[in-house]
């Protein structure tokens, strides 16, 4: 018998979330029908929306979350056992995948190989080369439209989605500002990325020196975080400017209770833009797409992979909490 280990969650967060507010829970694995894999964790993503969607499920329910894992025993010829999957089984050690389901929540998928990742570490399954990097790719290339020469800017600039964002924007051709919460994140963009400008968006005045960084105005914006600052980003777009909403991060600690931002319907009439929102899941029959390319740039040494690694099954609540608050460059993964 295999045991489990798993994070329940069994309370709604309040603010940030608390440790109590989780509880690991053992339990006994049962053997594996047809159909079926047994899976061990290697790596486990912390991600925002385990923090945004909180609030739609009745507690107690299982962690939700993105892994890599090794196959262990299988009884589907499709995965077999020694390879390695991605799934989304959630914060545990240790589970039994239904393939033909496996965690599939949220509309996201059930469970695929990992990639070939041509020598990069696996933990790039659950980042650059996983849901965060399909996230950028798609998000940023679909919806902004981007062309070479125009200014693109992306806030959550130094986080997993951000940091792959910006290094598109800049094989793309664009000229690519970043804001980001410190001044590490902002030299990292800046002398390792590549990004031609950035800021800590804690410190600087957001308007003046986005209007100096950006004479000729701003032609795209991939938006990861929203609130005032994107209100202002979005007050210096060009004529026929886009914008991909990805993500509001500055108010999923208090969503019942949002920050108020400046009005800019103004900017969106008179500057005739396209703003859109999106869930990567819209494209997730090309995820492979993405994936293909992702691993083309980052072999190449054009698109930089940088992870904030936390060890040990017991650390993820330090690790997610961490994320939140902004202690990682790149993607925030747990090795288990
Ligand atoms: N639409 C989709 O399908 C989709 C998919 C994946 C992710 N997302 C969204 O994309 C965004 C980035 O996700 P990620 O996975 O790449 O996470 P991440 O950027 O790697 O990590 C979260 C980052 O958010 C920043 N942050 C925290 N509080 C903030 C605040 N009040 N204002 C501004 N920034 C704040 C922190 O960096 P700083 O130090 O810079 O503050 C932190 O490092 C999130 O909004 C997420 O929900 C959307």
């Amino acid at each position: 018998m295999v045991k489990q280990r798993k994070y329940v969650v069994k309370k709604q967060f309040q603010g940030v979330p608390k440790r109590d507010d989780f509880e690991i829970v053992e339990t006994e694995l049962p053997p594996i029908k047809n159909g079926e894999i047994l899976i061990k964790t290697e790596w486990i993503s912390v991600d925002p929306y385990q923090r945004a969607y909180n609030s739609r499920y009745p507690v107690p329910y299982d962690q939700f979350g993105y892994q890599v894992s090794l196959v262990l025993e299988s009884k589907d010829p499709r995965y077999p056992e020694g390879s390695r999957v991605v799934c989304h089984q959630g914060w545990c050690d240790h589970s039994v995948v239904n393939t033909s389901e496996g965690g599939a929540t949220l509309g996201l998928s059930a469970v695929y190989k990992l990639p070939d990742l041509k020598g990069l570490s696996n933990s790039l399954g659950i980042g650059a080369i996983g849901m965060p990097g399909a996230t950028a790719y798609f998000g940023f290339l679909e919806l902004c439209q981007p062309k070479a020469g125009e200014t693109v800017v992306v806030t959550g600039a130094a986080g997993a989605v951000g940091s792959i964002v910006g290094q598109i924007a800049k094989i793309k051709g664009c000229t690519v500002i970043g804001f980001a919460g410190s001044d590490d994140k902002v030299e990292w963009l800046e002398k390792e990325l590549g990004f031609d400008k950035a800021f800590n968006y804690k410190t600087v005045d957001v308007l003046k020196d986005l209007k100096e960084a950006a004479p000729k105005g701003v032609d795209c914006y991939f938006d990861n975080v929203g609130g005032e600052i994107s209100s202002q980003i979005i007050s210096q777009m060009n004529l026929f400017g886009r914008v991909a909403v990805c993500g509001s991060i500055s108010a999923y600690n208090d969503m019942l209770n949002p920050p108020k931002a400046s009005i800019i319907q103004p900017s969106i009439v008179m500057k005739q833009l396209k703003i859109e929102g999106f869930i990567v899941s819209r494209w997730l029959s090309r995820w492979p797409e993405a994936f293909a390319d992702l691993t083309k740039w980052a072999k190449s040494g054009q698109l930089k992979t940088r992870e904030h690694v936390t060890e040990g099954f017991d650390k993820i609540y330090d690790a997610f909490v961490g994320m939140l608050a902004g202690e990682n460059t790149g993607k925030a993964v747990v090795k288990v």
